[in-house]
Protein backbone atom coordinates (compact mmCIF):
# COMPACT_ATOMS: atom_id res chain seq x y z
CA UNK A 1 0.00 0.00 0.00
CA UNK A 2 2.78 2.39 0.98
CA UNK A 3 4.74 1.30 -2.06
CA UNK A 4 1.74 2.08 -4.48
CA UNK A 5 1.36 5.49 -2.76
CA UNK A 6 4.47 6.41 -3.50
CA UNK A 7 4.69 5.10 -7.07
CA UNK A 8 1.33 7.32 -7.32
CA UNK A 9 3.21 10.21 -5.88
CA UNK A 10 6.09 9.94 -8.50
CA UNK A 11 4.01 9.33 -10.98
CA UNK A 12 1.97 12.50 -10.44
CA UNK A 13 5.49 14.44 -10.20
CA UNK A 14 6.51 12.93 -13.75
CA UNK A 15 3.25 13.36 -14.78
CA UNK A 16 3.03 17.63 -14.09
CA UNK A 17 6.77 17.70 -15.02
CA UNK A 18 8.01 18.30 -11.09
CA UNK A 19 10.58 15.15 -10.73
CA UNK A 20 13.91 15.63 -11.79
CA UNK A 21 15.29 12.26 -12.96
CA UNK A 22 18.68 11.99 -10.69
CA UNK A 23 20.39 8.78 -9.18
CA UNK A 24 18.73 6.03 -8.31
CA UNK A 25 18.09 3.56 -11.58
CA UNK A 26 16.50 1.19 -9.10
CA UNK A 27 13.73 3.07 -8.12
CA UNK A 28 13.38 4.60 -11.75
CA UNK A 29 13.17 0.97 -13.43
CA UNK A 30 11.10 0.29 -10.43
CA UNK A 31 8.65 3.04 -11.11
CA UNK A 32 8.79 1.86 -15.44
CA UNK A 33 7.81 -1.58 -14.39
CA UNK A 34 5.25 -1.10 -11.93
CA UNK A 35 3.13 1.48 -13.76
CA UNK A 36 1.39 0.43 -16.37
CA UNK A 37 1.02 3.65 -17.81
CA UNK A 38 5.10 3.98 -18.85
CA UNK A 39 5.65 6.84 -17.37
CA UNK A 40 8.55 7.58 -19.40
CA UNK A 41 6.73 8.11 -22.41
CA UNK A 42 4.22 10.06 -20.77
CA UNK A 43 2.00 9.33 -23.97
CA UNK A 44 -0.61 6.55 -24.88
CA UNK A 45 -2.78 5.84 -27.51
CA UNK A 46 -6.14 7.09 -27.99
CA UNK A 47 -8.90 7.44 -30.83
CA UNK A 48 -8.63 10.30 -32.58
CA UNK A 49 -11.34 12.40 -35.26
CA UNK A 50 -9.66 13.56 -38.51
CA UNK A 51 -10.91 15.65 -40.59
CA UNK A 52 -12.51 13.90 -42.91
CA UNK A 53 -14.45 12.65 -39.39
CA UNK A 54 -13.30 9.22 -39.28
CA UNK A 55 -11.91 7.71 -36.18
CA UNK A 56 -8.58 6.41 -35.98
CA UNK A 57 -6.05 4.88 -33.63
CA UNK A 58 -3.11 7.97 -32.60
CA UNK A 59 -0.61 8.87 -30.19
CA UNK A 60 -1.26 11.71 -27.13
CA UNK A 61 -0.14 12.53 -23.96
CA UNK A 62 -1.61 10.97 -20.87
CA UNK A 63 -4.20 12.86 -19.24
CA UNK A 64 -2.58 14.80 -15.92
CA UNK A 65 -5.10 14.90 -13.01
CA UNK A 66 -6.58 17.33 -10.49
CA UNK A 67 -7.51 17.06 -6.87
CA UNK A 68 -10.54 14.70 -6.93
CA UNK A 69 -9.21 12.80 -9.91
CA UNK A 70 -8.40 9.66 -10.47
CA UNK A 71 -6.13 7.82 -13.62
CA UNK A 72 -7.44 4.79 -14.94
CA UNK A 73 -6.55 2.48 -16.66
CA UNK A 74 -9.28 1.59 -19.37
CA UNK A 75 -9.85 -2.19 -20.10
CA UNK A 76 -13.26 -1.35 -22.06
CA UNK A 77 -15.39 1.99 -23.05
CA UNK A 78 -18.94 1.89 -24.18
CA UNK A 79 -20.20 3.31 -27.40
CA UNK A 80 -23.17 6.03 -27.06
CA UNK A 81 -24.82 7.52 -29.96
CA UNK A 82 -23.88 11.11 -28.01
CA UNK A 83 -20.08 9.95 -29.52
CA UNK A 84 -21.45 9.50 -32.83
CA UNK A 85 -23.03 13.52 -32.47
CA UNK A 86 -20.03 14.39 -32.08
CA UNK A 87 -17.22 12.71 -33.68
CA UNK A 88 -19.64 14.28 -36.79
CA UNK A 89 -19.40 17.96 -35.20
CA UNK A 90 -22.86 17.92 -33.73
CA UNK A 91 -22.20 17.48 -30.18
CA UNK A 92 -19.03 19.57 -28.68
CA UNK A 93 -17.35 18.58 -25.57
CA UNK A 94 -17.79 20.88 -22.45
CA UNK A 95 -15.34 23.31 -22.23
CA UNK A 96 -13.29 21.90 -19.30
CA UNK A 97 -13.88 17.74 -20.59
CA UNK A 98 -11.10 15.94 -22.74
CA UNK A 99 -11.79 16.47 -26.57
CA UNK A 100 -10.99 12.48 -27.26
CA UNK A 101 -14.74 10.67 -27.47
CA UNK A 102 -15.91 8.13 -24.52
CA UNK A 103 -18.14 8.96 -21.79
CA UNK A 104 -18.15 5.56 -19.93
CA UNK A 105 -14.89 3.10 -19.20
CA UNK A 106 -14.41 0.22 -16.75
CA UNK A 107 -10.75 -0.48 -15.86
CA UNK A 108 -7.92 -0.37 -12.88
CA UNK A 109 -6.81 2.89 -11.38
CA UNK A 110 -3.18 3.56 -11.84
CA UNK A 111 -3.44 6.90 -9.85
CA UNK A 112 -4.73 9.40 -7.92
CA UNK A 113 -5.00 13.01 -7.68
CA UNK A 114 -4.76 13.66 -3.76
CA UNK A 115 -5.49 11.69 -0.58
CA UNK A 116 -9.16 12.94 -0.11
CA UNK A 117 -10.92 10.42 -2.91
CA UNK A 118 -10.39 7.54 -0.59
CA UNK A 119 -9.91 5.08 -3.70
CA UNK A 120 -6.59 3.20 -4.22
CA UNK A 121 -4.67 2.22 -6.36
CA UNK A 122 -5.20 -0.76 -8.11
CA UNK A 123 -8.78 -0.72 -7.59
CA UNK A 124 -11.17 -2.37 -10.20
CA UNK A 125 -14.31 0.29 -11.27
CA UNK A 126 -16.69 1.67 -13.63
CA UNK A 127 -16.67 5.64 -14.52
CA UNK A 128 -19.07 8.31 -15.88
CA UNK A 129 -16.77 10.79 -17.68
CA UNK A 130 -17.34 14.11 -19.90
CA UNK A 131 -14.91 12.27 -22.05
CA UNK A 132 -11.83 10.89 -23.24
CA UNK A 133 -12.99 7.10 -22.82
CA UNK A 134 -11.36 5.93 -25.81
CA UNK A 135 -8.09 5.58 -24.82
CA UNK A 136 -5.65 3.86 -22.66
CA UNK A 137 -6.11 5.81 -20.18
CA UNK A 138 -8.12 8.48 -19.09
CA UNK A 139 -8.89 10.51 -16.45
CA UNK A 140 -12.39 10.24 -13.99
CA UNK A 141 -13.73 12.29 -11.08
CA UNK A 142 -13.49 10.06 -8.08
CA UNK A 143 -17.48 10.94 -7.27
CA UNK A 144 -18.27 9.46 -10.54
CA UNK A 145 -16.73 6.03 -10.28
CA UNK A 146 -18.52 3.25 -9.16
CA UNK A 147 -17.90 -0.57 -8.25
CA UNK A 148 -17.42 -3.55 -10.62
CA UNK A 149 -21.42 -5.04 -9.73
CA UNK A 150 -20.51 -8.68 -8.19
CA UNK A 151 -19.48 -11.33 -11.58
CA UNK A 152 -19.31 -8.68 -14.05
CA UNK A 153 -16.53 -8.81 -16.74
CA UNK A 154 -14.81 -5.32 -17.39
CA UNK A 155 -16.92 -5.16 -20.92
CA UNK A 156 -20.00 -5.56 -18.84
CA UNK A 157 -19.62 -2.92 -16.17
CA UNK A 158 -18.41 0.09 -19.06
CA UNK A 159 -21.75 -0.28 -20.64
CA UNK A 160 -23.43 0.64 -17.63
CA UNK A 161 -22.41 4.39 -16.58
CA UNK A 162 -24.06 6.32 -19.62
CA UNK A 163 -27.14 4.49 -19.31
CA UNK A 164 -27.71 4.11 -15.69
CA UNK A 165 -26.49 7.66 -14.96
CA UNK A 166 -29.38 8.95 -17.70
CA UNK A 167 -32.47 7.02 -16.74
CA UNK A 168 -31.77 7.19 -13.26
CA UNK A 169 -31.65 10.90 -13.56
CA UNK A 170 -34.60 11.18 -16.02
CA UNK A 171 -36.75 8.42 -15.02
CA UNK A 172 -37.16 8.01 -11.71
CA UNK A 173 -35.85 11.85 -10.46
CA UNK A 174 -37.42 13.97 -13.20
CA UNK A 175 -40.29 11.49 -13.73
CA UNK A 176 -40.78 10.17 -10.27
CA UNK A 177 -41.70 6.85 -12.02
CA UNK A 178 -43.74 4.90 -9.35
CA UNK A 179 -44.55 1.33 -8.90
CA UNK A 180 -47.73 0.07 -10.68
CA UNK A 181 -47.39 3.19 -13.26
CA UNK A 182 -46.91 2.71 -16.86
CA UNK A 183 -43.87 3.87 -18.91
CA UNK A 184 -43.24 4.40 -22.57
CA UNK A 185 -39.82 4.13 -24.03
CA UNK A 186 -39.09 4.97 -27.92
CA UNK A 187 -35.94 3.04 -28.70
CA UNK A 188 -36.76 0.10 -26.66
CA UNK A 189 -33.66 -2.07 -28.09
CA UNK A 190 -31.22 0.73 -27.64
CA UNK A 191 -28.27 1.14 -24.96
CA UNK A 192 -30.68 3.77 -23.03
CA UNK A 193 -33.96 1.92 -24.31
CA UNK A 194 -32.63 -2.07 -22.75
CA UNK A 195 -31.66 -0.32 -19.29
CA UNK A 196 -35.26 1.96 -19.14
CA UNK A 197 -37.21 -1.52 -19.61
CA UNK A 198 -35.16 -3.31 -17.00
CA UNK A 199 -35.25 -0.18 -14.05
CA UNK A 200 -38.96 0.47 -15.16
CA UNK A 201 -39.29 -3.55 -14.38
CA UNK A 202 -37.23 -3.79 -11.45
CA UNK A 203 -39.25 -0.58 -9.71
CA UNK A 204 -42.88 -2.24 -10.48
CA UNK A 205 -43.71 -0.37 -13.48
CA UNK A 206 -46.00 -1.65 -16.48
CA UNK A 207 -43.61 -1.24 -19.91
CA UNK A 208 -44.26 -0.45 -23.16
CA UNK A 209 -41.75 0.07 -25.98
CA UNK A 210 -41.66 1.13 -29.42
CA UNK A 211 -39.04 -0.36 -32.17
CA UNK A 212 -37.80 -0.69 -35.13
CA UNK A 213 -38.60 -4.19 -36.31
CA UNK A 214 -40.37 -7.04 -34.63
CA UNK A 215 -37.40 -9.01 -34.27
CA UNK A 216 -36.22 -5.45 -32.03
CA UNK A 217 -39.62 -5.83 -30.56
CA UNK A 218 -39.45 -9.71 -30.08
CA UNK A 219 -36.26 -8.96 -27.64
CA UNK A 220 -37.43 -6.08 -25.98
CA UNK A 221 -40.20 -8.88 -25.14
CA UNK A 222 -38.12 -10.95 -23.96
CA UNK A 223 -36.28 -8.18 -22.01
CA UNK A 224 -39.53 -7.40 -19.61
CA UNK A 225 -41.01 -5.07 -21.91
CA UNK A 226 -44.58 -5.90 -21.20
CA UNK A 227 -45.50 -4.30 -25.09
CA UNK A 228 -43.58 -3.76 -28.05
CA UNK A 229 -45.20 -2.01 -30.91
CA UNK A 230 -43.17 -1.95 -34.18
CA UNK A 231 -43.24 1.82 -34.73
CA UNK A 232 -42.41 0.99 -38.57
CA UNK A 233 -45.67 -0.94 -39.21
CA UNK A 234 -48.26 0.43 -36.37
CA UNK A 235 -49.62 3.34 -35.03
CA UNK A 236 -47.96 3.68 -31.27
CA UNK A 237 -50.65 6.71 -30.39
CA UNK A 238 -53.44 3.77 -31.19
CA UNK A 239 -51.25 0.84 -29.60
CA UNK A 240 -50.88 2.79 -26.74
CA UNK A 241 -54.64 3.48 -25.99
CA UNK A 242 -55.30 0.24 -26.76
CA UNK A 243 -53.09 -1.50 -24.20
CA UNK A 244 -53.90 0.97 -21.55
CA UNK A 245 -57.56 0.88 -21.88
CA UNK A 246 -57.38 4.68 -23.09
CA UNK A 247 -55.97 5.48 -19.84
CA UNK A 248 -52.91 6.30 -21.61
CA UNK A 249 -49.28 5.93 -20.07
CA UNK A 250 -47.70 7.74 -16.75
CA UNK A 251 -43.80 8.72 -17.96
CA UNK A 252 -42.21 8.89 -21.65
CA UNK A 253 -38.91 8.82 -22.01
CA UNK A 254 -38.38 9.90 -25.38
CA UNK A 255 -35.08 10.23 -28.00
CA UNK A 256 -37.40 11.05 -30.98
CA UNK A 257 -38.60 14.47 -30.43
CA UNK A 258 -39.74 15.69 -33.65
CA UNK A 259 -43.43 14.55 -35.08
CA UNK A 260 -43.33 11.99 -31.82
CA UNK A 261 -44.16 15.28 -29.68
CA UNK A 262 -47.58 15.86 -30.26
CA UNK A 263 -48.01 11.91 -30.80
CA UNK A 264 -46.89 11.55 -27.39
CA UNK A 265 -48.98 14.54 -25.63
CA UNK A 266 -52.01 11.83 -26.81
CA UNK A 267 -50.47 8.88 -24.96
CA UNK A 268 -49.88 10.54 -21.72
CA UNK A 269 -52.00 10.15 -18.93
CA UNK A 270 -53.98 12.35 -16.55
CA UNK A 271 -50.57 13.99 -14.92
CA UNK A 272 -48.46 12.47 -17.28
CA UNK A 273 -44.78 13.37 -17.46
CA UNK A 274 -42.55 13.65 -20.78
CA UNK A 275 -38.87 13.23 -20.48
CA UNK A 276 -37.25 14.59 -23.67
CA UNK A 277 -33.54 13.65 -23.85
CA UNK A 278 -32.28 13.24 -27.66
CA UNK A 279 -34.47 15.00 -31.01
CA UNK A 280 -33.58 12.35 -33.86
CA UNK A 281 -36.41 13.19 -35.50
CA UNK A 282 -35.76 17.02 -35.08
CA UNK A 283 -35.74 20.00 -32.77
CA UNK A 284 -39.12 21.05 -34.25
CA UNK A 285 -42.52 20.03 -33.57
CA UNK A 286 -46.48 21.83 -34.11
CA UNK A 287 -48.61 20.76 -30.91
CA UNK A 288 -52.34 21.75 -29.68
CA UNK A 289 -51.11 23.05 -26.13
CA UNK A 290 -54.54 22.29 -24.73
CA UNK A 291 -53.71 18.74 -23.87
CA UNK A 292 -51.30 20.26 -21.27
CA UNK A 293 -53.45 21.82 -19.42
CA UNK A 294 -56.27 19.65 -19.85
CA UNK A 295 -54.32 16.32 -18.67
CA UNK A 296 -51.39 18.43 -16.39
CA UNK A 297 -49.04 17.50 -18.34
CA UNK A 298 -45.36 17.86 -16.82
CA UNK A 299 -43.01 18.48 -20.45
CA UNK A 300 -39.26 18.22 -19.35
CA UNK A 301 -35.99 16.78 -20.31
CA UNK A 302 -32.45 16.80 -19.75
CA UNK A 303 -28.64 16.56 -20.93
CA UNK A 304 -26.61 14.73 -18.36
CA UNK A 305 -22.75 15.27 -20.02
CA UNK A 306 -22.38 19.31 -18.95
CA UNK A 307 -24.46 19.09 -15.66
CA UNK A 308 -22.23 19.83 -13.01
CA UNK A 309 -20.34 17.18 -10.84
CA UNK A 310 -22.37 18.02 -7.62
CA UNK A 311 -25.19 16.87 -9.73
CA UNK A 312 -23.57 13.50 -10.68
CA UNK A 313 -22.01 13.04 -7.99
CA UNK A 314 -26.22 13.00 -6.05
CA UNK A 315 -26.84 10.28 -9.03
CA UNK A 316 -23.92 8.03 -8.31
CA UNK A 317 -24.88 7.87 -4.36
CA UNK A 318 -28.47 6.99 -5.21
CA UNK A 319 -27.19 4.62 -8.19
CA UNK A 320 -24.81 2.71 -5.31
CA UNK A 321 -27.86 2.23 -3.09
CA UNK A 322 -30.67 2.29 -4.80
CA UNK A 323 -29.99 0.20 -7.82
CA UNK A 324 -26.15 -1.85 -8.02
CA UNK A 325 -27.43 -4.58 -5.82
CA UNK A 326 -30.13 -5.41 -8.66
CA UNK A 327 -26.99 -5.45 -10.79
CA UNK A 328 -24.83 -7.23 -8.01
CA UNK A 329 -27.70 -9.76 -7.50
CA UNK A 330 -27.99 -10.36 -11.54
CA UNK A 331 -31.49 -9.66 -11.53
CA UNK A 332 -30.71 -6.97 -13.95
CA UNK A 333 -27.65 -7.22 -16.58
CA UNK A 334 -26.43 -4.86 -19.67
CA UNK A 335 -27.41 -6.30 -22.78
CA UNK A 336 -24.14 -6.75 -24.69
CA UNK A 337 -24.37 -6.78 -28.30
CA UNK A 338 -20.92 -6.73 -29.84
CA UNK A 339 -17.15 -5.69 -29.20
CA UNK A 340 -14.35 -4.14 -30.87
CA UNK A 341 -11.28 -3.80 -30.42
CA UNK A 342 -10.42 0.26 -29.82
CA UNK A 343 -8.50 0.59 -32.59
CA UNK A 344 -11.88 -0.12 -34.64
CA UNK A 345 -14.01 2.23 -33.14
CA UNK A 346 -14.78 3.26 -36.67
CA UNK A 347 -16.85 -0.10 -37.20
CA UNK A 348 -18.57 0.42 -33.75
CA UNK A 349 -19.87 3.79 -35.01
CA UNK A 350 -20.72 2.58 -38.38
CA UNK A 351 -22.71 -0.41 -36.50
CA UNK A 352 -24.13 1.81 -34.39
CA UNK A 353 -25.55 3.96 -37.00
CA UNK A 354 -26.71 1.59 -38.57
CA UNK A 355 -28.93 0.18 -35.99
CA UNK A 356 -28.56 -2.97 -36.63
CA UNK A 357 -27.96 -3.65 -32.75
CA UNK A 358 -29.54 -4.38 -29.52
CA UNK A 359 -27.95 -3.03 -26.89
CA UNK A 360 -24.49 -1.87 -26.11
CA UNK A 361 -21.59 -1.83 -28.16
CA UNK A 362 -18.16 -1.92 -26.04
CA UNK A 363 -14.51 -0.92 -27.66
CA UNK A 364 -12.06 -3.48 -25.56
CA UNK A 365 -8.86 -1.84 -24.77
N1 LIG B 1 -30.04 13.50 -22.71
C1 LIG B 1 -29.09 12.72 -22.26
O1 LIG B 1 -28.51 12.97 -21.20
C2 LIG B 1 -28.68 11.51 -23.05
C3 LIG B 1 -27.67 10.66 -22.56
C4 LIG B 1 -27.34 9.52 -23.32
C5 LIG B 1 -28.00 9.26 -24.52
N2 LIG B 1 -28.94 10.13 -24.96
C6 LIG B 1 -29.66 9.88 -26.22
O2 LIG B 1 -30.41 8.70 -26.07
C7 LIG B 1 -30.51 8.05 -27.34
C8 LIG B 1 -30.09 6.60 -27.21
O3 LIG B 1 -28.71 6.54 -27.00
P1 LIG B 1 -27.95 5.14 -27.14
O4 LIG B 1 -26.53 5.39 -26.87
O5 LIG B 1 -28.71 4.12 -26.39
O6 LIG B 1 -28.10 4.91 -28.73
P2 LIG B 1 -28.58 3.73 -29.65
O7 LIG B 1 -28.37 2.42 -28.96
O8 LIG B 1 -27.95 3.89 -30.96
O9 LIG B 1 -30.14 4.00 -29.78
C9 LIG B 1 -30.77 4.80 -30.72
C10 LIG B 1 -32.13 4.13 -30.92
O10 LIG B 1 -33.05 5.01 -31.53
C11 LIG B 1 -34.02 4.18 -32.12
N3 LIG B 1 -34.88 4.92 -33.01
C12 LIG B 1 -34.53 5.72 -34.05
N4 LIG B 1 -35.65 6.27 -34.60
C13 LIG B 1 -36.71 5.79 -33.88
C14 LIG B 1 -38.11 6.02 -33.94
N5 LIG B 1 -38.66 6.80 -34.88
N6 LIG B 1 -38.91 5.40 -33.02
C15 LIG B 1 -38.39 4.61 -32.06
N7 LIG B 1 -37.05 4.37 -31.97
C16 LIG B 1 -36.23 4.94 -32.87
C17 LIG B 1 -33.19 3.11 -32.82
O11 LIG B 1 -33.97 1.96 -32.92
P3 LIG B 1 -34.66 1.45 -34.27
O12 LIG B 1 -33.62 0.79 -35.10
O13 LIG B 1 -35.63 0.49 -33.70
O14 LIG B 1 -35.26 2.62 -34.95
C18 LIG B 1 -32.08 2.89 -31.77
O15 LIG B 1 -32.39 1.76 -30.96
C19 LIG B 1 -29.65 8.83 -28.32
O16 LIG B 1 -30.49 9.65 -29.10
C20 LIG B 1 -28.76 9.66 -27.41
O17 LIG B 1 -28.35 10.86 -28.01
C21 LIG B 1 -29.30 11.25 -24.25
Amino acid sequence: MALTMILSRVYQSVLSKKLIFSGNCCVLGLIYFLSPAKIMSNTMQAIEITKEGVLQLGQTAIPSLKKGQVLIQVAAAGVNRPDIMQRKGLYPPPASASTLLGLEVAGTIVAVGDDSTNLQIGEKLCALLTGGGYAHYCVAEAALVLPIPAGFSMIEAAALPETFFTVWSNVFNRGQLQSGETLLIHGGSSGIGTTAIQLGKAFGARVIVTAGSDEKCAFCEQLGADLAINYRTSDFVTAVKNFTSDKGVDVILDMIGGDYFPRNLHCLAFEGRLLQIALQNGVKAEINLLPIMLKRLTITGSTLRARELAFKAAIAQQLKTQVWDLLNTGKIKPVIHSTFPLAKAQQAHQLMESSLHLGKIILTV
